[in-house]
């Protein structure tokens, strides 16, 4: 096993921050076209010094497991970061320790990175919402997915 298999896998036998955030102040979904999964992130704010600055990051992911490997390091490393930082975190460095995606990985990492950045877009807006037929908000990005189409989930596909 390669040392990129074997941290990814010390990374799934532990992931963190796996699910959803209840009081995020943002949250970013987007779809690869090029494998058709998925990543949501939710984030959470406070004030440090007189910045916002991300608190507690949070993901829900129907991806491969470099994916939520890569969700799971991302969301560990962005607490503290400000807005502007966050926005300009590369994918090599939200994957941190697992160190660089091997190419066929990259898309991968670009999962993750599209749902940071798709959530910084929406802060303070929470533009993406899932409102169930009763206008309640679904739960998870699982139900979400498994409602009826016509409601308002704004899927946006990473480059
Ligand atoms: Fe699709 Fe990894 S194969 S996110």
């Amino acid at each position: 096993m390669s040392s990129f298999e074997t941290k990814i896998k010390e990374a799934l036998a532990q992931p963190r921050n796996q699910g959803e955030l209840e009081d995020a102040d943002a949250v970013g979904t987007v779809g690869s076209p090029e494998c058709g999964d998925m990543l949501r992130m939710w984030l959470k704010f406070t004030e440090k010094d007189g910045k916002r600055v991300i608190d507690r990051a949070s993901f829900q992911a129907f991806g491969c497991q470099t994916a939520i490997a890569v969700a799971s390091m991302a969301t560990e490393l962005l607490r503290g970061k400000t807005i502007e930082e966050a926005k300009h975190l590369s994918v090599h460095e939200l994957t941190g320790n697992l160190g660089p995606l091997p190419p066929m990985k990259i898309h991968c990492g670009q999962l993750v990175e599209g749902a940071l950045r798709n959530a910084l877009d929406n802060d303070a807006g929470m533009e993406i919402q899932v409102a169930s037929p009763s206008g309640t908000m679904a739960p998870t990005l699982s139900s979400a997915l498994q409602r009826k189409a016509g409601g308002t989930l704004r899927i946006v596909p990473i480059d």
